[in-house]
């Protein structure tokens, strides 16, 4: 087999991947300031792929805490494996996996690109609600954004308790995976020139918590590590995302492995010695770990200040955002089984309302009856309804957060914004497929099989998907050379998508068809926008400016 191969290579001077050992003559070696990275030849496009470099390493004796940047490679460091997953129950197979040693990013590589005539660079930060989540080819892959002649990178962090526990102490202070992505975001800028990327064009973009990470590097007050940004379904505007340091999840991870005590030392001290298969066992039906709001101490770096709504952005400045979410954001949510509980036992408004409010019962009644009286008129809430609490949760968590985000980018004078719907019912819907759920719009991540080559998805895209893909990959990688996702009208592009103005909210719809429109959802969004102007300071977390 292998024999074959080579044979083939020499004589039709292309590369191949599984023998790169023996025919390393073809396999890219690139000189970075690490050291010396191996690559490979892509057989599905003109580009080569380095896979798995690690760029930071977890501290062994406090694998909770913030993670240390990669030393050098002594040796040649041969890229060739993207399978490293960080600690958690994989989503497609659902089994417990991952180790520590998942601090590796993949670089692939378009063979236009070198140091001489260097591309923009495109990093993508995966969604998995900071629990799950993995940047290996299995669900990315890079051959629909490479052929545009853009390097694509794609970051793995932590997820899980050993990303986002969140304590009391200088140890463990917080957001250890937003600041693994930073080690990343770092790396990038210092090495990517090396792999032929233009490391004063870096776009960053993310999905749901890949879109929330990418914001809050916008709000963080470290370095500016990137030029332009993408935020795909998912900003820090989401409400009651973030907590604030404490202790009583930790201790309980410790009890459900065995160990009991009130000493935080202690207790970080066991859990580091269990292996993360137990560690992730013994998360089953306990509290997420979730970014935080961190303290402050001395000589540790923090990232999350405070709650966005209290912050001042002043990277924004002149920087071009696209933004967007899908059109019908809950849909698959409401039709699981395991949340049928939302039809009979919660009552969602109710929730949703107490948990990022703070309002007295008197208060928080009129808000639910008044949301209920919008949402679902006098009916109860049941099945009958479904489609109006998805709008409803939508709303909330999704659309309205992306507004207010844009507004308060537009009143931090950043660059030209960029808004759209996705809105496409096709064969390629993420979420949607693997729910099988066939009506409706786009659900929740239902976009990324249009923008990522998706391993399992071994068939042929049909003609039709196959341009929503054409379409896609092309605004996004235009927005990642040029500022402007359509610098000129093209017959695949027939449509000026213009950016948001100071009254009008322009957007594109991506459908079958680019439709460009103003103000998506505009009644429902004005309900919101009036509930937020009277409410803004019940918001939990809400800190006056002039204290
Ligand atoms: C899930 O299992 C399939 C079949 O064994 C395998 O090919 C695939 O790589 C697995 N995916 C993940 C993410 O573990
Ligand atoms: C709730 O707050 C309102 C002010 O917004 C106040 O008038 C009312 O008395 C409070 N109700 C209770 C039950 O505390
Ligand atoms: C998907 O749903 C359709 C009905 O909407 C059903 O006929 C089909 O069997 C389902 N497929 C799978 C794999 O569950």
């Amino acid at each position: 087999m292998c024999f074959k191969t080579v044979f083939l290579i020499s004589l039709l001077i292309i590369s191949f991947n599984k023998c790169h050992s023996i025919d390393s003559r073809v396999d890219p070696l690139v000189d970075t300031k690490v050291g010396l990275i191996r690559g490979l030849k892509a057989e599905d496009g003109d580009y080569s792929m380095f896979l798995g470099i690690p760029y930071g390493k977890v501290e062994e004796s406090n694998p909770f805490g913030p993670s240390l940047p990669q030393e050098t490679f002594e040796e040649i460091f041969e890229a060739y494996d993207d399978s490293a997953i960080c600690p958690q129950i994989e989503e497609f197979n659902k089994t417990n996996t991952g180790t520590l040693d998942c601090l590796h990013l993949n670089i692939y590589v378009p063979d236009v690109a070198s140091t001489k005539s260097p591309v923009p660079v495109l990093v993508w930060i995966y969604g998995g609600g900071f629990q799950i989540g993995f940047a290996g080819r299995f669900l990315y892959g890079p051959k629909y954004f490479v052929r545009h002649d853009i390097i694509l990178v794609t970051v793995n962090y932590r997820v899980g308790p050993y990303g986002f526990m969140c304590l009391n102490d200088p140890k463990v202070p917080g957001n250890q995976g937003f600041k693994d992505q930073l080690l990343a975001l770092r790396w990038i800028k210092d090495n990517i020139g090396s792999f032929g990327g233009n490391s004063n064009k870096i776009t960053l973009f993310g999905e749901s918590a890949g879109g929330i990470s990418v914001d809050y590097h916008l709000l963080s007050r470290q370095e500016k590590l990137f030029n332009n940004l993408i935020i795909q379904s998912g900003t820090s505007l989401l409400p009651s995302l973030i907590g604030e340091p404490e202790s009583t999840r930790t201790f309980n991870l410790a009890a459900k492995l065995g160990f009991e005590s009130d000493d935080l030392n202690e207790a970080l001290a066991f859990l580091a010695n269990q292996s993360p298969n137990s560690v992730i066992a013994a998360m089953q039906g306990t509290d997420r770990f979730l970014p935080c709001v961190e303290n402050d101490y001395e000589n540790v770096d923090k990232f999350i200040f405070d709650y966005t709504f209290n912050l001042d952005i002043p990277k924004v400045k002149n920087v071009a955002i696209l933004i967007g979410h899908n059109s019908d954001e809950k849909l698959p949510y409401y039709i699981m089984e395991e949340n049928i509980d939302y039809f009979e036992h919660v009552d969602i408004f109710h929730d949703k309302f107490n948990d990022a409010f703070n309002l007295n019962s008197t208060e928080l009644t009129n808000v639910i009856n008044n949301f209920k009286h919008f949402y679902i008129g006098d009916e109860e809430i049941s099945e009958q309804v479904q489609s109006d609490l998805i709008d409803f949760d939508s709303d909330f968590t999704y659309i309205h957060p992306t507004q207010r985000s844009i507004k308060q980018y537009t009143d931090n004078n950043a660059g030209d914004i960029f808004y759209y719907m996705f809105s496409y019912n096709g064969g390629r819907n993420f979420v949607k497929k693997r729910l099988n759920v066939t009506f409706g719009g786009a659900a929740h991540a239902d976009e990324i099989g249009y923008l990522f080559d998706i391993s399992y998805m071994k068939d042929e895209p049909s003609h039709e998907d196959q341009l929503v893909i054409d379409r896609m990959t092309t605004l996004w990688a235009n927005f990642v050379k040029y500022s402007k996702p359509m610098p000129e009208i093209s017959d695949l592009l027939p449509v000026d998508w213009k950016p948001v103005e100071d009254n009008l909210l322009h957007y594109l719809e991506i459908d079958s068809e680019l439709t460009l429109k103003k103000r998506p959802f505009n009644k429902r969004m004005a309900f919101w926008d009036l509930f937020y102007r009277h409410n803004y300071k019940l918001q939990k977390g809400y800190r006056s400016r002039n204290n």
